[in-house]
């Protein structure tokens, strides 16, 4: 079997985005093809999730395959005291394609390096969520018609949000200009923004989250606090609802802007934003099915059309 993991965005040149998004925009057109018969896929899922877990396993069912597996690690031998490695080569014995979820940044690549079949990362840490990555791209392209030349402000806990890292990553295909809006204690880590000048992007960094930063943005990615990753609950508390977006907000903003979010969302995101056309979220998250489509056809080499 052809074994192409995906660990990280950056496993994949900006051609195989651009492949992926078209293959996206082919299974919303038609989501149910039975490409995937006769295979097993495993969803591993050592964190909690709703979308990613869900909308994989739906994508599996949809073309026709068959999925195993766990969504909580408690009813899973780790509880006993299994290692990831011994967890992972039991399981690639008996499917075709592993999608995991690990608490560990690190705990995906290495998994792809013990299993004898494909992984696809479904988040690992603060570290990268990649299939994320491309329903985010997919719901940029298909609101803003194409993914060059946009500003993109990113909202809430840049140090542990796992999905702007990802993103900005793969935006750097594409000449964005970023905006960081976080707290001192949430600032964008150091390495993305070395990552940033290497590649000549632009970025911008503020405390307040003001209406003239909303009002130049063509995509505001607002993200959730993610209480799981502080060792200081304290800290966690000072900073929770630090920004939180209201409709009225928006009233000044571009007609093309769209409000995206991974989502779970908590506070962030007051709920008079979600009757406002520009809210985009959960189209975004439906969006995640046919991006999921096309990465699981892409890492077992299946060419749809
Ligand atoms: N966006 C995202 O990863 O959501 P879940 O945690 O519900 O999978």
């Amino acid at each position: 079997m052809r074994k192409e993991s995906l660990v990280s965005i950056n496993d994949f040149s900006k051609e195989e985005i651009i492949e992926l998004l078209e293959k996206a925009k082919s299974f919303e057109e038609n989501p149910n093809r039975r490409v995937l018969e006769g295979k097993v896929i495993a969803t591993l899922f050592f964190e909690p999730s709703t979308r990613t877990r869900l909308s994989f396993e739906t994508a599996v069912n949809r073309l026709g395959g068959r999925i195993i597996g766990f969504s909580d690690a408690a009813t899973s031998s780790s509880s006993k005291g299994e290692s990831l490695k011994d967890t992972i080569m039991m399981v690639s014995n008996y499917v075709d394609l592993i999608i995991m979820r690990h608490y560990l940044e690190g705990a995906a690549r290495y998994a792809s390096e013990v299993s004898s079949v494909p992984i696809i990362n479904a988040g690992d840490g603060a570290n990268q969520h990649p299939s994320q990555t491309m329903l985010d791209l997919y719901s940029i392209y298909k609101t803003q018609g194409t993914l060059e030349n946009l500003n993109i402000t990113m909202v809430g806990d840049l140090k542990y949000g796992r999905t702007v890292h990802s993103l900005l990553q793969a935006m750097s295909h594409f000449h964005p200009t970023f905006h960081f809006v976080a707290p001192d204690e949430l600032k964008m880590p150091q390495e993305y923004k070395i990552f940033c000048d290497e590649h000549n992007i632009p970025y911008y960094e503020h405390r307040d989250f003001s209406e003239e930063v909303i009002n130049q943005a063509d995509i505001l990615y607002m993200t959730r606090v993610q209480r799981e990753r502080f060792t200081d609950l304290m800290e966690y508390e000072r900073v929770k609802n630090v920004y939180i977006l209201h409709n009225s907000m928006l009233a000044g903003s571009k007609p093309n802007l769209r409000v995206l979010h991974p989502l779970p969302r908590v506070n962030e995101i007051a709920y008079d934003v979600d009757d406002n056309p520009k809210a985009y979220y959960f189209q975004q998250a439906k969006n995640g099915l046919y991006a999921r489509q096309a990465i699981i056809c892409k890492v077992l080499g299946i060419d749809v059309d």
